[in-house]
């Protein structure tokens, strides 16, 4: 549905850079990323049953989940994914179901196929986010939910201006430092049944944010537990 005309990453660049940061991406990326992880995982496990994780990487979040959950995980990168293979053999991750390369913009699942869609760090590296949102929803059963731990950029102030000179070094990197929680109210709202449930900032600094979504058709009713007043967009979605 929605896309970006114009990405501002491309994959091969994206690829590249996770290839690279891949033997020491577990050094710099664990701790700082900890507390997302394991709000994440906590989420996924209130849902529980089959869990598909996106951008997977080295599989560093995999250990952490319920045996009872059982998981998918894939990502665009082989070297980061050779790694996440090593740690399911190490810690006999035995409800692991499999580990794929594969593009969050194409998955190759059918529509419908699992409880909980975890993306943790990964949405604002994809060259089109959107798209990438529109496949989650797709590959969601009616129920189910899309987890995203997520970089969230500012809207105004020094915060900003920063995000916006740093934009294209950190490209090279494979990062987005600009991309507003706007853009996940604006798909939500012109994604037919999806609904924004729940933003929650998250260390470092508050920059990052759980952001979960659910799929109509499932019994329960969710409410909305963010602020809406802060957003006006979410205001007029929900
Ligand atoms: C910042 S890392 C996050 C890794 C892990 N989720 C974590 O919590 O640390 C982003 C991951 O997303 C993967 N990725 C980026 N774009 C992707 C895409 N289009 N399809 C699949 N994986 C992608 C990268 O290769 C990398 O492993």
């Amino acid at each position: 549905m929605t896309s970006l005309s114009h990405p501002d990453l491309d994959k091969t660049t994206v690829t590249k850079a996770y290839d690279r940061w891949a033997p020491v991406y577990d050094l710099v990326f664990g701790a700082v990323f900890e507390r997302g992880r394991d709000a994440a995982i906590e989420a996924a496990e209130r849902v529980g049953g089959r869990i598909l994780e996106v951008g997977v990487g080295t599989g560093i979040a995999l250990p952490q989940y319920p045996k009872n959950c059982t998981l998918c995980g894939i990502d665009i990168s082989e070297q980061m994914l050779r790694k996440a293979h090593e740690r399911v053999a190490e810690f006999e991750l035995t409800n692991v179901e499999g580990l794929w390369v594969m593009d969050a913009e194409h998955l190759s699942f059918p529509d419908d196929s699992f409880d909980a869609v975890v993306a943790q760090y990964v949405v604002t590296t994809a060259p089109n986010p959107e798209a990438t949102l529109d496949e989650f929803a797709r590959v969601l059963k009616p129920g189910g939910e899309i987890i995203l731990v997520s970089r969230v950029g500012a809207e105004a102030g020094l915060r900003r201006a920063v995000e916006h000179v740093l934009q294209p070094a950190v490209r090279k990197l494979g990062w987005r430092t600009e991309f507003s929680f706007e853009r996940y109210v604006k798909w939500a709202a012109q994604t037919k049944g999806v609904r924004l449930v729940e933003r929650r900032a998250m260390p470092p600094l508050g920059h990052f944010s759980l952001i979960r979504f659910t799929k109509d058709g499932g019994a329960e009713i969710v409410r909305p537990n963010f602020a809406p007043e802060t957003y006006p967009a979410a205001r007029a979605a929900s």
